[in-house]
């Protein structure tokens, strides 16, 4: 059988390659959490560091190229999941028995998912797909940022990757084992932190760029 097939076909397979593409992505919204905070040092800072990164071409594209490929990865399997998971009904429930196992996060897990990618496509139509060289990168930000609705929407998607985070995080150490209940506490508090951070982290930008406008 091929190796892919092996991996589908086994349900420790199929979370695990959740599980790594999971902490890959997580790692992307870092770095880009990251990227975001410079545009609190003001236009020129964030501009700058949006033409050196795209001064890094080829290697932008090829990592773009892997981000989309984990992505999709992410989604494909995550459904194939959802769908194993409400014919099996009736047991699923005993997955679920160490603290923190079902919360809003986990109950919600696919719901968030799809309004992810939904607001991602929207996202990149609005920042990534678009003509920046007559209006920079900062300044279409601030522009869009000074409509309390695209504010709105960012802060309530930021909402939503925070809760999709929350369950996420947790769900990744229980696949790679680490869940003894001596650390579990470690873990859940570990997971609020990581939950808080990128939700605030994300959220408050749209909101500080409508209040200098
Ligand atoms: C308030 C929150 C956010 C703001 C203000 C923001 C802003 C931006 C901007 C300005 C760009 C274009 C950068 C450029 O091409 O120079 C971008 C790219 C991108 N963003 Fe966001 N972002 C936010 C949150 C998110 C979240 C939560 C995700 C994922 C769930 C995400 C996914 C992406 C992706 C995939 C790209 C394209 C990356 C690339 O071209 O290399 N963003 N974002």
């Amino acid at each position: 059988m091929n190796w892919y097939l092996l991996i589908l076909g086994s349900s420790v397979g199929k979370k695990s390659l959740m599980a790594i593409t999971g902490l890959c992505l997580i790692g992307f919204l870092a770095v880009h959490l990251l990227g975001n905070t410079m545009a609190f040092a003001g236009a020129d800072a964030f501009n700058g560091y949006a033409a050196k990164l795209h001064s890094l071409q080829p290697y932008l594209s090829v990592f773009n190229i892997g981000l989309a490929a984990l992505g999709l990865v992410h989604i494909a399997v995550g459904t194939i999941l959802f769908f194993e998971n409400l014919k099996a009904r009736p047991t699923r429930y005993k997955v679920y028995q160490n603290p923190g196992g079902r919360t809003i996060g986990s109950n919600t897990m696919p719901y968030t998912g799809l309004l992810i990618l939904i607001f991602v496509i929207f996202h990149l139509l609005k920042f990534t797909f678009v003509d920046k060289s007559v209006t920079p990168i900062y300044q279409q930000m601030a522009a869009t940022f000074t409509n309390p609705l695209w504010v709105l929407i960012y802060v309530a998607a930021m909402v939503i990757v925070a809760v999709h985070i929350s369950h996420g995080f947790w769900s990744l150490f229980q696949t790679f084992g680490i869940n003894h209940p001596r650390y579990m506490p470690l873990i859940m508090k570990l997971g609020l932190v990581v939950t808080l951070v990128f939700g605030i982290g994300f959220g408050i930008l749209p909101i500080y760029l409508l209040i200098i406008a």
